[in-house]
């Protein structure tokens, strides 16, 4: 199968593309290098332009059979500071890279969603079926995409998956790739960046949590595992599920539906 990987030159992305290699399809990366690195998408074809820019779009779709959407403003922080940005990125532009899908009879649609959309769980393990309930801008323009993709699969056919995954962290088996945003506001890189002296300390938000010492607890998943998932969805599950929307729960109770 050919994929367009939207978003492939960032840190979740560059990881898929390699894993779709392995399992012998062909994936063309697609980014506009906002926030990812040109090397990231070493020994692929990058073609660099916005998800919106419909001009070097449609030409990249007509080349594929399935896309798997990673390209989002993903600062959960940053949303409730600056929302524009991230309706406008993660919805409005997204929405118009959807239709162009749409209109390209493109039918099989990977959307790496988030935990965010769920808000403060009323329960933890968090089930599948949890109301959405998202507590920042991020979370909503993340849930505003799904409801799109729920209407557009039961209008036009669309079978999409939407990865509802927790914090990544981690890197590739070859070393050659792992985590890398900059600024690096994530906890583990974080970690490394102080032992290794290139931050002056770890700051870690938050004490007055129900644990312990009062600061939170996160969910993690490796990005391995991640992309291991994500790798299958293009065209194993998707085309012979009956419901196609689907979510990722890492730990504590996993929850394996690829
Ligand atoms: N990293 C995590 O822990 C985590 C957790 C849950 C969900 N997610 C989701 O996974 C996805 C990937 O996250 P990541 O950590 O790899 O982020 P990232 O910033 O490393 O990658 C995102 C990529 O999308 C590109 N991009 C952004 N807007 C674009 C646009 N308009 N047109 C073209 N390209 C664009 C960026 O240049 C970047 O390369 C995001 O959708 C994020 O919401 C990430």
């Amino acid at each position: 199968m050919r994929v367009l990987v939207v978003g492939g030159a960032g840190y979740i992305g560059s990881h898929t593309a390699r894993i779709l290699r392995k399992r012998g399809h062909e994936a063309l990366i697609y980014d506009n290098l906002s926030t990812g690195h040109a090397f990231l998408a070493n020994g692929f074809e990058l073609i660099q332009a916005d998800f919106a820019d419909l001009a070097r779009l449609v030409p990249a779709l007509s080349r594929v059979d399935a896309v798997m959407h990673f390209a989002a403003s993903a600062d959960a922080g940053e949303s409730v500071r600056d929302p524009r940005k991230y309706f406008e990125n993660n919805f409005r532009k997204a929405l118009t890279f959807l239709n162009a899908v749409i209109d390209s009879k493109i039918r099989y649609f990977v959307f790496s969603s988030t935990c965010a959309v769920y808000g403060a769980p009323s329960r933890v393990p968090i089930t599948e079926d949890l109301p959405r309930e998202p507590v920042n801008p991020y979370g909503s323009s993340k849930a505003c995409f799904e409801y799109a993709l729920k209407a557009y699969d039961q209008a036009y056919g669309l079978r999409f998956a939407s990865l509802r995954y927790f914090n990544a962290a981690g890197a590739d088996e070859s070393g050659e790739i792992g985590e890398l945003h900059v600024p690096e506001n994530h906890l583990i890189p974080g970690a490394f960046e102080a032992v290794l002296g290139l931050r002056p300390e770890l700051q870690i938000f938050g004490d007055d949590y129900p644990t312990a010492d009062g600061t939170c607890i996160r969910d993690y998943i490796h990005v391995n595992e991640l992309k291991r998932c994500a790798g299958r969805c293009p065209n194993a599950s998707l085309p012979a599920a009956p419901e196609t929307h689907r979510c990722w729960l890492p730990t504590p109770q996993k929850q394996r539906k690829f």
